[in-house]
């Protein structure tokens, strides 16, 4: 008799206590553009944006922090606004227009905002960079000039582990003067 290998085998979770749960096999054809590429897939209707881009489109630049939506790691700009990828279905982007990090730089050259990061030493180990500049096009969209409070205000939904936060404010302050503030 082969031995035991996994929970499964020792019987664990199979009684009634503990159910094996459903595998569902339901699926929902999604299209959405992505860095103005348009993806079409069948997704379960469980799958999170976050799951979606790094595992089924492959963009691996917006990072998964907690998956829980309290880091900001997985910050994307979702038709228009920064949305944190972990706490959005990808069913729910059926018809969307997506940005990620992936898609800031044109033509070989960085976003104005990337450049700014990168001169103003606003990183460190970068894992939660991507997530601060997605951040920080939505402040300056909407605020193309902001003081100082409103930047960190702007930034509260993303941690960094590393920087200390003062890099990452004056970061953006270089941004918006490159952008002409
Ligand atoms: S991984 Fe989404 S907020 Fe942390
Ligand atoms: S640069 Fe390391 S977490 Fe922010």
């Amino acid at each position: 008799m082969p031995l035991p290998t996994s929970a499964l085998d020792f019987g664990i979770f199979n009684d009634r206590r503990y159910p094996l749960p459903e595998v569902s096999a339901m699926t929902e054809t999604i299209n959405v553009n992505i860095n103005g590429t348009t993806y079409s897939h069948d997704v379960e209707p469980r799958l999170l944006l976050i799951h979606y881009l790094r595992e089924v489109v492959g963009l691996t630049g917006p990072h998964i922090g907690c998956e829980t939506s309290l880091c900001g790691a997985c910050t994307v700009e979702l038709s228009g606004k920064a949305v944190k990828s972990c706490a959005v279905f990808a069913i729910q982007c059926d018809g969307a227009k997506i940005l990620t990090i992936e898609g800031m730089a044109a033509n070989g050259k960085l976003h104005k905002i990337q450049e700014a990061f990168w001169n103003e030493h606003g990183l460190q180990c970068g894992f939660c960079t991507p997530g601060m500049i997605m951040t920080t096009k939505q402040i300056l969209d909407r605020n193309p000039n902001p003081s100082d409070q409103e930047i960190r205000h702007g930034l509260e939904g993303n941690l960094c582990r590393c920087t200390g936060y003062q890099h990452i404010v004056n970061a953006v302050k270089a941004a918006a003067k490159a952008a002409g503030a």
